[in-house]
């Protein structure tokens, strides 16, 4: 109760007592009535005064109990007192702050929800006001552009230096609709980024429809590697097509040459050579895609079983031995660690071998020689090495060698009946196997090969 109210109480007593002497003592001088008489008309009208003025007085604490109910809707018909309008107030200023405080609760978890959302997200995420200032950035976004921690209040063009990204912004902020954009990031690792920016709505805006901008969220998905895919799958079409149709125009040119008329010369018998070995090629680029399809399919599954791992090294060389020879190059086994038994498919890890070693054999030199190892490099885990003293792979091509129809010198392994998808299905195998590939090489002076295999643990 401040002092105002106070004091006006106490006036309105005073009032009260003064009026209620003057009407007793009027009476009793004045009109000779009884004192009894004279007390309770004094009270009577007293009584009716401070009614009157108490109704005046208790108005605003009224008003204020039906504001403070009106706060706290669930409790509106809950007057304990129902004419106890202090009781009332008091209560219902006690339900509004426990309202209040189940509001704050409820916003902070709220906030913390979207905290966490925000920082679960591998999404960058930037949230600016209406006067395009950050208000907000994620952790993702922090690490992806490599943000200081203090960037509230600043422009994005600030921190992010990408003249694009603050245009599309502002444009959003002015529109109030959604805009999106493919963002480039120049750098040592170069990535592309699809940005969605959309408006945060506020209160309408006076006399329209429409309903104020306060800002914009942006958020920022890595698609660097859905490029790459992109591309890679454009490239792989358009090779494909190119590596069938270069002997297909070759076997076209001879066949139409021999029907024009050199069906009876002498040369016809060279020509259908040619014509045969391109078609030979063309079988063997089908086939490797078709093994690569296969390996690649979902429905792809390994026969695994337990496999010496001398016998499957040995199988291998004994298949590759008639073109070793041709070659000039004698193939060998190191000694190995031990009898080891690997978990694996056979066919498809003799294939591994004998892609590898028709490798080493071909990009060998006449007389060289080419050497199969193994270790154990755990329990768990054997690594095979083919090494050659061959021409080697210069080191720029070495992490590429792995992929379809990539060759370091096309000609040259055109021209030995490679289709430059061996060392692909080899990794493709090896990968299924849950094993790695990789190559390392000196140029001129050789290359190794090395894959990994899981061992056959005594319980499978
Ligand atoms: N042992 C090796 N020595 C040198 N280069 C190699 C060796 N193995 C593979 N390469 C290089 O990697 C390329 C891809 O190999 P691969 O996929 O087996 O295709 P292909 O043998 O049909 O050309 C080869 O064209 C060759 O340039
Ligand atoms: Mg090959």
């Amino acid at each position: 109760m401040n002092l105002r109210f106070r004091s006006k109480l106490l006036a309105l007593f005073l009032f009260l007592i003064i009026l209620f002497a003057s009407v007793q003592g009027y009476l009793l001088y004045f009109s000779k009535t009884s004192w009894i008489l004279a007390s309770f008309i004094g009270v009577l009208i007293s009584g009716f005064i401070a009614f009157f003025f108490l109704r005046v007085l208790i108005r605003p604490i009224r008003r204020i109990t039906e504001l403070a109910f009106q706060f706290t809707p669930e409790s509106k018909t809950e007057k304990v007192f129902p004419d106890d309008e202090l009781v009332n107030l008091s209560k219902a200023i006690r339900e509004m702050g426990n309202q209040l405080q189940k509001k704050i609760v409820e916003i902070s978890q709220e906030k913390e929800y979207l905290q966490a959302v925000l920082r679960g997200m591998i999404e960058g995420v930037l949230v600016v006001d209406e006067k395009g200032r950050i208000r907000m950035i994620n952790e993702a976004l922090q690490d992806l552009f490599a943000l200081p921690s203090d960037v509230a209040d600043k422009f994005p063009l600030e921190v992010i230096r990408n003249a694009q990204l603050e245009s599309t912004i502002r444009e959003v902020v002015q529109e109030g609709r959604n805009l999106a954009f493919e963002m480039d990031v120049p750098g040592v690792d170069k990535k592309i980024f699809e940005v969605n920016i959309v408006p945060i709505l506020g209160g309408p805006v006076a006399g329209s429809v429409d309903r104020k901008v306060s800002g914009a969220i942006a958020v920022f998905h890595d698609i660097t590697r859905l490029k790459e895919l992109e591309k890679i799958r454009q490239d792989f079409v358009a090779n494909v097509s190119h590596e069938l149709r270069t002997p297909l125009t070759t076997i076209k040119g001879y066949v139409e040459t021999l029907l024009e008329g050199a069906l009876k010369e002498e040369v016809a018998p060279q020509f259908l050579q040619i014509i045969n070995r391109h078609t030979d090629r063309l079988t063997k680029i089908v086939e490797d895609l078709l093994a690569l399809s296969r390996i690649e399919s979902r429905e792809f599954r390994l026969q695994l079983e337990g496999i010496s791992l001398a016998e499957l090294i040995d199988d291998a060389l004994d298949f590759v031995k008639g073109a070793a020879d041709r070659n000039k190059i004698s193939i060998s086994r190191a000694d190995l660690p031990g009898p080891i038994l690997i978990q694996g498919d056979r066919n498809h890890l003799e294939q591994v071998l004998t892609n590898l070693l028709d490798n080493a054999i071909k990009y060998g030199h006449e007389g060289g020689r080419v050497t199969v190892s193994a270790i154990e490099t755990d329990q768990k885990e054997v690594r095979i090495a083919v090494q050659d003293d061959g021409m080697g792979i210069p080191k720029e091509d070495l992490h590429r060698i792995f992929e379809r129809f990539y060759r370091v010198d096309k000609g040259r392994s055109k021209e030995l009946g490679g289709t430059g998808l061996g060392l692909s299905i080899v990794k493709h195998i090896v990968q299924a196997h849950g094993g790695r590939v990789w190559a390392t090489s000196e140029p001129g002076k050789g290359s190794t090969f090395h894959c990994t295999l899981p061992i056959k643990s005594e319980t499978h």
